[in-house]
C-alpha cells in the first residue's frame, strides 16, 4: 500500500535537526539581529502567491525558504530590544513542548481522548489557581489567549446572571479591545458596553461604574459583568481590585479580571502585592504566551467555582457520549468554546520542570525591576517626561525637554518622529499609546533576556533622535 504523505525515518531525523539548527542559529543571532523585519504586501505577495506545486519539491529547501522568506519576515517579539506591544520570549523547552505535543498531536478535548494531557493541564491550571490565591473550587481551561479567555468568561457571566435579553457590561477606557469583542460576541448591544472613563491614573473609576450600573438598571437594563484589569496593556496600571470585588459582590455582578498582560506578576512578592485582591473575582484570564515565557498560543482562564463553566459550555451530543467517564474525569470541552484542542499544558509544565520557579520568578522580577531602573532613568533625564510609572513592566514617557514650553502639536509631531527613527535605525521596536489623548512612547519589559544594556541603549538612542529633531 502506498503512504503518499510519510517521509522515511532518516528524512524525518535530517529534517528536524535542519530545523533545529535554524532556531538554534537565530537565537544565537538574535540580539545582533534587527528587532524588526517586514514587507509591503506587494513584494510578498509576488514571492510568495504561486498555485500549490501538484508534485512536492525537496524538504531542504521548503524549510530553507520558510525560515528565510516567511517566518523571518515579522517583528522579533523576543528580541532582547523588543520592547512594543507585548513582547513574548518563549523559552526552549516550551518551543520543544510544542514541537512533541504537536507530534503526538493529542486531542485534549475529553479524558477518553487524551487522559495523559488532561491530567497534566488539570496541574497547570492548578499551579496557576494557587498562584493567584483562589479556592479548590476554582478551576479552568488553557485557551489560546486572552481573546478566548475573555469570551469564555463573559458566556460564562452572562449565564450565571440567567441570560437577561438586555445585558450590560461595564470596563474602563483603559481595558482591552478583547473585553468589548468579547461582548459584542455574546450579544450584548454596543451601546450597553459601558466605557467607562479613566482619571489621571487610569483606573476603572468605582463610583464611575457605580453611576452607571444604576442609570442602566433604572432604565431596565441587566448589568451581567464588570471587566477589571490587572495590568492594563497601554500602562500596566492595577485597578482597585478589593473596592470593585466588594462592589460587584454588593450588587450580585460578576467580576472579570482581566490579567492576561500582568498576571504572572503573582509569582513575585512585589506583583502578588499589586495584584491583592485579584483571588476575589468570578473570573480572571492570564497569559502564559506573554510574561510566562511560553510559545503562542497559551492563555488561561481561571474561574472561582469551576461549575460556572461546565454550566455554559457542556453540551451533550450523542456522539461523545463514550466520552464521559464521569466525576473527576473532567472533558475540557465543556469548559470553553474549543472541542478539538491542542495541549497547551506540556509546554508550560516542561519548562517550569526544566528550569523551576526560582528561574521563572527571577524572570519576572527582572522584568519588573528594569522598568523601574528606567523610570528612574527617564525621571532624572531633562529631555524626557515621564508619563506613567513603571507598573508590571510597563513605562511610558516621551521627549519634552525641561523648560522648552512646547505645546501638545509639537510633542506628538516630535515623538511620532523620534519613534519612527527608532524603527527604521533597526536598534529596538518600540510601539506607542495615546494617554489622555497625548502621545506616549511605550517600553513594556519583559523578556527575560533582556537587559539594563538594552534598556539604556534604547533610551540614549532615543534621547539622541530626540535632541535632533528638536
Ligand atoms: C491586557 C490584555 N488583555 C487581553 C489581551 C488579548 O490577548 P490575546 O492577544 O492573547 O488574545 C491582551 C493582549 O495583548 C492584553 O494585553
Amino acid at each position: 500500500m502506498k503512504r503518499p504523505l510519510q517521509l522515511p525515518p532518516g528524512v524525518m531525523r535530517e529534517l528536524a535537526n535542519q530545523v533545529t539548527e535554524a532556531l538554534v542559529e537565530r537565537s544565537e543571532s538574535l540580539s545582533g539581529d534587527r528587532a524588526w523585519d517586514g514587507e509591503f504586501k506587494r513584494d510578498l505577495t509576488a514571492r510568495l502567491m504561486e498555485e500549490p506545486p501538484e508534485t512536492g519539491r525537496p524538504p531542504r529547501e521548503v524549510i530553507d525558504r520558510a525560515v528565510r522568506d516567511i517566518l523571518s519576515v515579522a517583528l522579533r517579539l523576543d528580541h532582547p530590544r523588543a520592547f512594543g506591544f507585548v513582547p513574548s520570549a518563549p523559552t526552549w523547552p516550551g518551543v520543544l513542548a510544542d514541537y512533541l505535543a504537536s507530534g503526538f498531536n493529542n486531542n485534549v478535548a475529553t479524558w477518553l481522548t487524551a487522559s495523559g494531557p488532561s491530567e497534566l493541564e488539570a496541574v497547570v491550571v492548578d499551579w496557576f489557581r494557587r498562584w493567584l490565591g483562589y479556592p479548590e473550587t476554582a478551576g479552568g481551561i488553557l485557551t489560546s489567549g486572552g481573546s478566548a479567555s475573555a469570551l469564555d468568561a463573559l458566556v460564562a457571566a452572562r449565564e450565571a446572571a440567567g441570560h437577561p435579553e438586555r445585558a450590560a457590561v461595564y470596563m474602563s477606557d483603559q481595558s482591552h479591545s478583547a473585553q468589548v469583542r468579547a461582548a459584542r460576541i455574546i450579544g450584548v448591544r454596543r451601546d450597553h458596553i459601558r466605557i467607562l472613563p479613566t482619571g489621571a491614573d487610569f483606573r476603572l473609576d468605582p463610583a464611575a461604574l457605580a453611576a452607571a450600573v444604576a442609570a442602566d438598571r433604572s432604565a431596565g437594563r441587566a448589568p451581567v459583568a464588570v471587566c477589571a484589569d490587572a495590568g492594563s496593556t497601554s500602562t500596566g496600571t492595577v485597578d482597585r481590585l478589593g473596592e470593585i470585588a466588594d462592589y460587584c459582590a454588593a450588587e450580585d455582578i460578576w467580576l472579570h479580571v482581566d490579567a492576561a498582560y500582568g498576571g504572572f506578576a503573582a509569582v513575585t512578592e512585589a506583583g502578588a502585592r499589586l495584584l491583592r485582591g485579584i483571588e476575589r473575582a468570578d473570573s480572571i484570564s492570564l497569559d502564559p504566551h506573554k510574561w510566562f515565557f511560553q510559545p503562542y498560543e497559551a492563555g488561561c482562564l481561571l474561574v472561582k467555582d469551576v461549575r460556572t463553566l461546565e454550566r455554559a459550555f457542556a453540551i451533550h451530543h450523542d456522539v461523545l457520549q463514550d466520552s464521559v467517564w464521569g466525576a473527576n474525569h473532567p472533558n475540557q470541552a465543556d469548559r470553553g468554546l474549543q472541542l478539538s484542542r491542542r495541549d497547551r499544558a506540556l509546554k508550560i509544565w516542561m519548562s517550569v520542570q526544566v528550569f523551576g520557579m526560582a528561574a521563572f520568578r527571577a524572570a519576572v522580577a527582572q522584568g519588573i525591576e528594569l522598568a523601574e531602573r528606567a523610570e528612574r532613568y527617564i525621571a532624572e533625564s531633562p529631555l524626557l517626561e515621564l508619563m506613567t510609572p513603571a507598573s508590571l513592566g510597563i513605562v511610558c514617557f516621551r521627549i519634552n525637554p525641561d523648560g522648552a514650553a512646547l505645546g501638545e502639536k509639537d510633542l506628538d509631531e516630535i515623538n511620532r518622529n523620534v519613534l519612527a527613527r527608532v524603527f527604521w535605525d533597526d536598534l529596538a521596536f518600540l510601539s506607542s499609546t495615546s494617554l489622555g489623548g497625548q502621545f506616549a512612547l511605550r517600553m513594556c519589559i519583559i523578556n527575560h533576556t533582556s537587559t539594563w544594556d538594552d534598556v539604556r541603549d534604547t533610551l540614549e538612542a532615543i534621547q539622541s533622535f530626540g535632541r535632533e529633531s528638536l
